[in-house]
């Protein structure tokens, strides 16, 4: 990743509270993840006392010089929810005092937004409050669609069938390429369609695949928009209880792993004050608080930006943006 010190919308400034610990919270078996061994860093160095759940005590999070402590705790990310909230419980009263509870995945993002009181009170957690419900459904391919056209926001057409006759019908009529995306963030681990966005060229190629997706496809078929005529933009923000950005950056993607469809491996901050203002026209209107990773893209043929993928919580990448006085959108988190 690479880039210019980026600028960020406001200029508040902040002060990062040291007396705050701060817990990574992540879901799944991912011991190689960047994003929570950035957020590790960029906190601890601003002195704030930093925990996580890690798979196990030899991942790159664990081994961090700025992390306090390590709570070895491996999960899948498909376990009862009440367990996982009282481990988390169980956690915070290791650390012994209040901490912001900083997500990494959208397992993690939703789990706190659903059990908001039983973290605030019985854990004394800390973390953004946010409608309960609202985190799941930006976590969908489905629910963020639907709210896409609720508001205005443009979003590539989509399909959601509910049978292999849907897709045959589907089929008949579709334009291809087309991609196809798990429908759910939470079915991608237990019992996953695609392994993650999938360009499928030919019909022949889609009912070959379908065959395996099962008689309820958790699927989203959505229109391809071409690489050609294509730039994909990301957006990481912190958004306060009125849904105000404290801080917004933007940026272009350029390389991704796997190819053309997956995770940042290069990009570049660029300033775009029309894409923030989307952002900022759309969270107010949803009411959401907290931090946000977005995905668009941009579609030159109609000079529109396309919401792809809204994560509620800290992105993978989020290194790349940092401020002059040295925000990134996860400091908000632990700031006063
Ligand atoms: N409809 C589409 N047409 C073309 N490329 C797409 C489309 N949807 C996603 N992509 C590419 O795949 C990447 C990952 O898609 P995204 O919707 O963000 O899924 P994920 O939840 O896996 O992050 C995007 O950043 C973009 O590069
Ligand atoms: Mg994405």
């Amino acid at each position: 990743m690479g880039g210019p010190v980026a600028r960020s919308t406001g200029s508040v400034p902040f002060d990062a509270d040291r007396d705050v610990p701060g817990l990574i919270v992540k879901f799944g078996d991912y011991p190689l993840h960047h994003g929570g061994v950035g957020a590790i860093r960029s906190l601890g160095r601003l002195g704030i006392p930093m925990y996580a759940m890690t798979e196990d005590r030899y991942t790159p999070a664990a081994a961090s010089r700025y992390l306090r402590r390590a709570f070895v705790w491996p999960t899948t990310g498909t376990e009862e929810p009440e367990r996982l909230v009282e481990g988390l419980l169980r956690i915070g009263h290791l650390i012994g005092r209040p901490a912001v509870l900083i997500p990494t995945d959208e397992e993690a993002a939703v789990l706190i937004a659903e059990h908001q009181e039983a973290l605030a009170d019985r854990g004394r957690f800390l973390f953004p409050r946010v409608d309960a419900k609202l985190p799941r459904r930006l976590a969908s391919k489905q629910g963020l669609h639907e709210l896409c056209v609720e508001h205005g926001i443009p979003s590539p057409a989509a399909a959601f069938p509910q049978s292999y006759d849907d897709i045959v019908r589907f089929a008949e009529k579709a334009r291809f390429p087309l991609v196809a995306k798990n429908r759910e963030a939470f079915v991608r681990r237990s019992r996953p369609a695609v392994n993650g966005t999938t360009r499928i060229a030919t019909r022949e190629g889609l009912l070959t695949l379908a065959r395996d997706w099962g008689d309820h496809p958790g699927v989203i078929l959505q229109e391809y928009l071409p690489r050609e005529e294509a730039e994909d933009w990301i957006v990481h923000a912190y958004f306060d209880a009125d849904s105000t950005p404290l801080a917004m950056f933007t940026g272009v993607k350029v390389r991704s792993w796997p190819p053309h469809a997956g995770m940042t491996a290069n990009a570049y901050v660029v300033d775009n004050p029309e894409l923030a203002d989307l952002a900022a026209r759309f969270i107010k209107q949803i009411g959401f608080s907290g931090v946000i990773d977005l995905d668009l893209r941009f579609d030159r043929r109609d000079g529109q930006y396309k919401l792809l993928d809204f994560n509620p919580r800290m992105g993978a990448q989020f290194r790349l943006f940092e401020n002059e006085s040295g925000w990134t959108s996860s400091a908000p988190c632990t700031s006063t």
